[in-house]
């Protein structure tokens, strides 16, 4: 499995380093995060899941544990190196969770398919139309009452903000968490919430389909 698949999305083909970058540029706190994140998601025991630019995959081993027995779990990232490392966890772990290559833009899977989507630090990878071209796509494959949970980068709002997302090397957003509910809305979403997040550098989204 090694041919990254087409898109304008920044892909992560350093995938062995990822997990030592985020624990850096959390200050050692990365597992509070995904703590903190799963806990916000709502996810139910018998749920089905999808994370989508799932990474090395921790979010998406916390959510199959929150899913439980009964709950489907299921990854995509546009990198191979990704997908790999998130498996082998997953095989490590004894746990099961269906990784696969996969583009938020043209997400591989029935309309009416999953409770609850995942995007957590990926919605900033994506140039404005992929973005917008994902949204309708998770938007297709959630079940009416299901919802999507985003967690991601502010767009920096003031001094303190721009210090501290540059130190987390991020400065230069231009499109942030907060400028996502105006393109959920276009893409259907309804109930939309978010909130701070992660001294303000990041923030979540929340939104549902009717
Ligand atoms: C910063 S990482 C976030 C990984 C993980 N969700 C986390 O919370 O650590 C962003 C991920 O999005 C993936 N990505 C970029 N463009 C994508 C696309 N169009 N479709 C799916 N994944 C994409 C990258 O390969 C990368 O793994």
């Amino acid at each position: 499995m090694n041919t990254t698949m087409q898109t304008t999305g920044r892909t992560i083909r350093w995938a062995k380093r990822y997990d030592s970058v985020v624990r850096l540029m959390t200050l050692g706190k990365d597992k509070a995060l995904r703590q903190i994140s799963i806990e916000r998601a709502q996810i139910k025991p018998g749920d089905h899941v999808l994370d989508v630019g799932c990474g090395t995959g921790d979010l998406t081993l916390a959510a199959k544990r929150q899913a439980g027995q009964r709950g489907k779990v299921f990854g995509i990232d546009a990198a191979p190196e990704m997908v790999e490392v998130a498996q082998s966890k997953a095989t490590k772990a004894g746990i099961e969770v269906d990784f696969r290559l996969g583009l938020i833009e043209a997400l591989p899977f029935p309309d009416d398919t999953f409770d609850v989507v995942l995007s957590s630090l990926m919605m900033h990878h994506l140039p404005e139309d992929v973005k917008a071209k994902g949204l309708r796509e998770i938007y297709r494959v959630l079940k009416p009452g299901g919802h999507l949970f985003v967690v991601d980068m502010q767009r920096p709002v003031g001094l303190v903000s721009h210090i501290l997302t540059t130190v987390m090397m991020h400065g230069h957003l231009h499109s942030g968490v907060q400028d996502l509910p105006v393109m959920m809305t276009e893409a259907g979403f309804t109930n939309i919430e978010i909130s701070d997040f992660w001294l303000k550098m990041l923030g979540t989204v929340r939104g549902e389909v009717k």
